[in-house]
């Protein structure tokens, strides 16, 4: 429990939706203390309504981040241990800064340029990821977000129709492998077996329906599989059509939240080897997709 004398007791924040097809600036809240019930059903309402929450300004520390994402639920590690923080093993760093100060030169995850939605590739994939910036790239490097629940709306009933019921294997090991990164090792390939998860999922909350597919799929279950690759593309192409998408330009101290069943993203190219980009990440589990 919240130290009582801690909780704010100001007004409740506001929220400015995008113009976009989703997101939403929430202002008028100090994500570093912890949140009232009233503070927290406001932020929760728009979430499920936006699907992508930015609080700017806020310069939290881990501690923080991580006590305000668990407001949402468990905190899960990632499979990728090596992006795990040296101090906090539910804070992941996706970094391109070195101890010294000096760039890798090269951008940490590639997976991250393409389109996806975190972890689709376990039984039970991420609810929420909460992102915040201490560095980010004055070019590029931006984080695009796409409303999958729009994008499925907007399919003829013949599509409709034809991807009811249908399951696409989504793997840590494909995904690597698609992107061209280093491969799964074989504890990796342990922890994260092939899964299997409906194309046109249902929101657990909402009860919305969205396209669910992303980089982490391989193929379709049962259909041929050149066939199956071909039709989560052509689902993706869709889905990641300029209309349905969100474009976050980075400031220093951003939180950044989606929701995972509802959207899928990507960060946009930055020369990795010129520009700093630092995301601290905490990750909410969520559900068994239906
Ligand atoms: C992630 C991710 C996007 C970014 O943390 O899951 O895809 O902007 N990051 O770094
Ligand atoms: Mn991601």
């Amino acid at each position: 429990m919240p130290d009582s004398a801690q909780i704010q007791t100001e007004a409740l924040p506001l929220v400015k939706p995008f113009d976009a097809a989703l997101g939403a600036e929430v202002s008028n809240i100090d994500l570093s203390r912890p949140l009232s019930d009233a503070q927290f059903a406001v932020v929760e309402q728009a979430f499920l309504k936006h699907h992508v929450l930015v609080f700017r300004q806020q310069p939290l520390t881990d501690e923080q981040h991580l006590a305000f994402a668990s407001r949402f639920g468990e905190l899960e590690g990632h499979v990728n241990k090596s992006t795990h923080h040296k101090k906090h093993d539910k804070v992941q760093v996706f970094s391109n800064v070195k101890d010294d100060g000096k760039t890798t030169g090269v951008h940490p995850e590639l997976g991250t340029y393409v389109w996806h939605t975190d972890k689709s590739y376990v039984a039970t994939p991420s609810l929420t990821t909460v992102l915040r910036s201490p560095a980010i790239a004055s070019e590029g490097g931006d984080t695009l977000f796409t409303n999958t629940h729009a994008a499925y709306d907007d399919l003829d009933a013949q599509t409709k129709q034809k991807i009811e019921g249908l399951k696409a294997e989504h793997s840590w090991k494909r995904s690597r492998e698609k992107v061209g990164e280093r491969p799964a090792t074989a504890e990796e390939i342990a922890a994260a077996p092939p899964v299997q998860h409906p194309i046109a999922r249902t929101h657990p909350v909402t009860g919305r329906k969205c396209i669910y597919v992303g980089s982490h799929t391989s193929h379709i279950i049962g259909m041929d599989y050149d066939a199956g690759v071909q039709l989560l593309k052509d689902l993706e192409v869709h889905a990641t059509q300029p209309k349905y998408i969100y474009r976050h330009k980075w400031q220093v101290d951003d939180v950044l939240m989606w929701d995972n069943r509802s959207t899928m993203h990507c960060v946009t190219p930055y020369d990795a080897a010129k520009e700093k980009r630092a995301v601290h990440r905490v990750v909410v589990k969520g559900d068994k997709p239906v």
